[in-house]
């Protein structure tokens, strides 16, 4: 059974996504074992209380550079015995350490369709408010494994959503989730979870089922 240690800094759906597909049996071979958030006050915790996970703040503005803030997470990481380190949600940048420390052992959900919309600054709304601003008529959701380059580890898995006429940023934001990130996090999580991803040249492939 790996332990699976989630990084939240807001409201954490995709947390309870997890917590949901873990006691439905979808999540096989893996257990949250351990929540993270870079806020004090982060409604995800109460999500982790009210389902018993054990949390930690480790807040960002207690630490003054990013290499001194990245420590405290992967000693953090560490302690916790993580096989697997989810970014649901994480606000955060970290530096280069925690990628030595846990390599391919870490996943992001961004919300779109990377190489659209990602990088420095699309982050949350943000990466909606761009989709809508280039008019784009499909976007969606990203899992991929956390690289020392910001989004642009490789992809394990993407799901399209439509954007439709008289969006705002806020319900793309929910479609989005709904659609796409809320199902394709557990079931990437599941497979790493049950070995079945590998990576390869800088790219991941799934195994299928034997
Ligand atoms: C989600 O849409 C997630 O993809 C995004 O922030 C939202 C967090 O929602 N993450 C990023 O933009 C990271 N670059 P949640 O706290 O309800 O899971």
């Amino acid at each position: 059974m790996k332990n699976i240690c989630v990084l939240v800094s807001g409201g954490g759906t995709n947390l309870q996504a997890l917590i949901d597909a873990e006691k439905s049996g979808e999540i096989k071979n893996g257990k949250i074992t351990c929540v993270i958030s870079s806020k004090e006050g982060a409604y995800a915790l109460e999500r982790a209380a009210q389902n018993s996970i054990p949390t930690r703040v480790i807040p960002r503005n207690a630490y003054g550079d990013v290499a001194e803030y990245t420590k405290a997470i992967t000693d953090a990481l560490k302690e916790e015995k993580a096989d697997l380190i989810v970014y649901a949600g994480f606000m955060t940048i970290l530096d280069e350490q925690i990628v030595k420390a846990f390599p391919y052992k870490m996943m992001n959900v961004h919300p779109a369709l990377i190489p659209s919309f990602c990088g420095k600054g699309f982050y949350g709304l943000h990466v909606h408010e761009a989709a809508l601003e280039k008019g784009v008529k499909l976007t969606g959701a990203t899992v991929h494994f956390v690289t020392e380059v910001c989004d642009g580890g490789p992809i394990i898995m993407q799901k399209s959503v439509a954007v439709e006429n008289g969006d705002t940023p806020e319900i793309l934001q929910r479609r989005v989730m709904e659609q796409a990130e809320w199902k394709i996090l557990p079931k990437a999580v599941s497979l790493f979870c049950e070995n079945r991803i590998t990576v390869k040249d800088g790219k991941a492939f799934i195994d299928l089922e034997s």
